[in-house]
């Protein structure tokens, strides 16, 4: 009989009896490299594992007792290695096992800019743009060179992990954590997560794409069943996650806090076992979000390895269980062995010498260009861009005091946020100093009367736009060559938007957009109307006021320099949508279903963080965003895929390139300059799939591709392919993704409402693109 060290190790490790009394040589075993783990793990005690697979805890200063479940008593003199972290594993050094250091997150490396016993400098670290506006780049290129960047600057301040990207699908706008997400589209979110991770890990730093599945809102998250339909989780909620994870090969994967029809994620080996690890063959780690899930043993049964941040009770629960054999010796193995392979990658066993000094500067010049290229541009009357030494009447708060990313685990210390009205003076614009002087009195006044943040999370309420008298405003109009009204929004973990005065405009920024609207139209001057946003907004009632549209999002700490480019001219901007902009927050698919609702009697057993038992009811299915809107016909305000140039452009019709009943398919097309100044463009490609019974989107994004930037008259051809699980649907009968035969339109579109040009394909007879293990519940 053959028999492994594992198998080997159970009946001690069941007996209590600590595993390292078998080994001869123990004094000598460290975790040199892949080969040496089976050995270490041999050597290690029951104790040791199960130290292994729970973190080294949080302590979070000033949160009242009893919010967080306490740590180890052990750990808790030690010292933290980068202060600010999110978390860490525990080292092993008899073992040579170094303690992996993680940080949030999606925006950049999440650290403390201020540390005890060092007051000789701060340590800042670079505010990306959020996930949306560089999943409106479109640009994969772009996206690895920001991850990249990001990898860097979390190796060289000692971080081994970074809890990034974030992937969910953006379901609703209303959704709280939206803008650490990128898309409502999982194509698009797939290939942009994996960008991501690819550009983080060529830097030798982990990545963690996260949360592991369909948590979409924010509302009592960690008590949360979200009841969807196995085809809207195949085909919408997993599916970007499926594309990471081919594509991307990050290091490490996040389970949700939620339940997924009955089951926490990270409680669920359908999920964590059968298709992320036997389906998809996903070879890294899965940890749980911070305190996720309830039951430890569960959760390593599902083989979701590591409990982060990790706490006292768990380690306990585990070892109890290992003694009642509830965790077999061998399950625990498995887990640890994951960790131990994502410890030999790591800074920390490498002894990496980081030197607290990232390349600031250089990343700053990659975050202002990335995020002027990907703002889409969503209306524009002959009103940009507006060469300098233009004379600007800068009006609305976030003018002044823009709003650089989101709140929560997703926020970024950094050293510092370009405003616009500074960016506009150093392009060489003429402001108003008078407003100018005006809005920074109003804005120290308003900060200094805004409420303590209260909480582990809180987004700070937004401050009124101030109104000018008319006079000011006509005198402004007479004398100037344009304005700007900044409209910002902000949000972030820990809950979700609302519809009154945050999708729809309060009414003093209507107020506010009609006087100068009013004021300068009458003058013939142009109004701009910049969107300093994290999440979709609703834009038709208003959008009438304004020459042009501008949606910078949150566009990083450079922000005030990338819309000042946009502006000028210096960039022409080529974004366009990653998600639809309703005409009403009624037209959304989810709006009905969106976030749930709470169950009857259930309690957060007086712990608000854990919110109360609820549930949500997917019951658009997979009628998500534009898939929604375009097959019921819903008009939009901007559809998804949706942008502007300063350019025009035309395409040659698609070519099917390849021979008949080959995969992928691939298809050419050549795109044109066809305007006057240089510029980028976005083909997007969609399929429309032959009807069947059970009903279908009318079209689906299936490729993506962008030119370079196209001198006026340059052509550029580009390929795209898309291959047989592109073209299938996920049919729940047969557990497999289906190609039904018949003609597949195969569209070229400037966005998923208006269709260019298309090419057909015949496919004869029914091809299984891939048959799936189980269900998800
Ligand atoms: C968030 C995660 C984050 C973790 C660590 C959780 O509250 O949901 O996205 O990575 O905290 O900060």
């Amino acid at each position: 009989m053959k028999y492994n060290i594992s198998q080997c190790l159970s009946i001690p490790v069941l007996l209590g009896i600590t595993v390292n009394t078998m080994a001869q040589d123990k004094n000598n075993i460290r975790l040199t490299d892949k080969q040496s783990i089976p050995r270490v793990v041999a050597a290690m005690t029951a104790e040791e594992k199960v130290s292994l697979v729970t973190g080294m805890g949080l302590r979070i200063e000033g949160l009242p007792p009893g919010i967080l479940p306490p740590g180890d008593p052990k750990d808790a003199n030690i010292p933290e290695k980068v202060p600010g972290a999110a978390g860490r594993t525990h080292a092993i050094p008899r073992l040579g096992i170094p303690s992996i250091t993680l940080s949030d997150g999606p925006a950049g490396v999440r650290i403390a800019p201020f540390r005890n016993n060092d007051t000789t400098r701060p340590y800042y670290a670079t505010g990306f743009p959020v996930a949306t506006l560089l999943a409106s780049s479109w640009d994969t290129a772009l996206v690895t060179q920001i991850g990249k960047a990001m990898g860097k600057e979390a190796l060289e301040y000692g971080i081994d992990v970074i809890l990034g990207p974030g992937m969910n699908i953006q379901r609703n706008p209303l959704g709280g954590r939206n803008f650490e997400y990128f898309s409502e589209d999982p194509l698009l979110t797939g290939h942009m997560a994996a960008a991501i991770v690819r550009g983080v890990q060529s830097m030798g730093v982990g990545a963690s794409i996260k949360h592991f599945a369909a948590n979409n809102q924010e509302f009592n998250r960690m008590q949360l069943n979200t009841i969807v339909s196995q085809r809207a989780l195949r085909e919408i909620y997993l599916r970007g996650f499926q594309l990471a994870v081919k594509y991307g090969q990050p290091w490490t994967v996040m389970s949700s806090y939620n339940k997924i029809n009955g089951v926490y994620t990270s409680e669920s080996p359908a999920l964590l076992k059968n298709i992320l690890r036997g389906e998809w063959k996903y070879k890294g780690i899965v940890m749980t979000d911070w305190f996720g899930g309830t039951d430890p043993v569960k959760q390593l049964n599902a083989y979701n390895n590591l409990l982060m941040p990790g706490f006292y009770a768990q380690s306990q629960a585990l070892l109890a269980a290992l003694k009642d054999g509830s965790l077999s010796a061998q399950t625990l193995d498995a887990n640890v062995t994951g960790i131990l392979q994502l410890a030999i990658q790591s800074p920390a066993f490498k002894k990496y010498k980081y030197a607290d000094k990232p390349d600031l500067t250089g990343s700053a010049a990659i975050v202002r260009r990335a995020a002027a290229e990907s703002m889409v541009l969503l209306k524009n009357d002959s009103a940009l861009p507006i060469a300098p030494p233009g004379k600007v009447a800068l009006f609305g708060v976030t003018s002044y005091k823009l709003i650089a990313g989101g709140t929560g685990s997703g926020d970024v210390n950094k050293a510092y946020v370009t405003d616009l009205d500074k960016a506009m003076l150093q392009g060489g614009y003429v402001l108003d100093a008078g407003l100018q002087t005006e809005y920074a009195r109003y804005i120290a006044e308003q900060t200094a009367q805004q409420p303590k943040p209260t909480g582990l999370f809180s987004t700070p309420p937004p401050i009124p736009e101030q109104q000018p008298d008319t006079d000011a405003i006509n005198r402004l109009a007479k004398y100037m060559d344009a304005a700007i009204i900044t409209i910002g929004r902000n949000a972030g973990e820990g809950s979700d938007r609302k519809v009154e005065d945050d999708f729809l405009l309060r009414e003093d920024e209507r107020t506010l957009l009609k006087a100068v609207s009013e004021a300068f139209h009458a003058n013939n001057k142009k109004v701009i109307v910049v969107l300093n946003i994290g999440g979709v907004i609703e834009t038709a009632s208003w959008r009438s006021l304004a020459d042009a549209i501008l949606l910078a999002w949150q566009p990083g700490q450079e922000g005030g320099s990338s819309i000042a480019d946009v502006i000028s001219g210096n960039v022409n901007p080529s974004g366009r949508l990653a998600a639809t902009f309703p005409m009403a927050y009624q037209d959304v698919p989810s709006a009905a279903d969106f976030p749930g609702k709470e169950l009857p009697g259930g309690s957060d057993n007086g712990n608000p963080l854990m919110g109360k038992p609820s549930e949500v009811r997917y019951a658009e299915d997979v009628y998500v965003g534009y898939r929604g809107y375009t097959t019921r016909n819903i008009a939009t305000a901007y559809p998804f895929g949706y942008g502007l140039s300063y350019t025009t452009f035309s395409y040659s019709r698609p070519r099917i390139a390849s021979a008949p009943g080959t995969y992928p398919v691939r298809i050419s097309v050549t795109v044109t300059n066809t305007g006057n100044r240089p510029g980028r463009e976005v083909v997007q490609l969609y399929v429309s799939a032959p009807a069947i019974a059970q009903g279908r989107p009318v079209r689906e994004l299936k490729a993506f591709a962008k030119t370079a930037i196209l001198p006026p008259g340059g052509k550029e051809t580009l390929q795209l392919s898309v291959n047989t699980q592109d073209l299938a649907w996920f049919d729940e009968a047969k557990m497999a993704w289906v190609v039904t035969p018949g003609n597949y339109k195969f569209e070229l579109g400037s966005n998923a409402a208006a269709v260019i040009s298309s090419a057909d394909l015949k496919i004869p007879k029914e091809i299984i693109a891939e048959k799936v293990s189980v269900s998800v519940k």
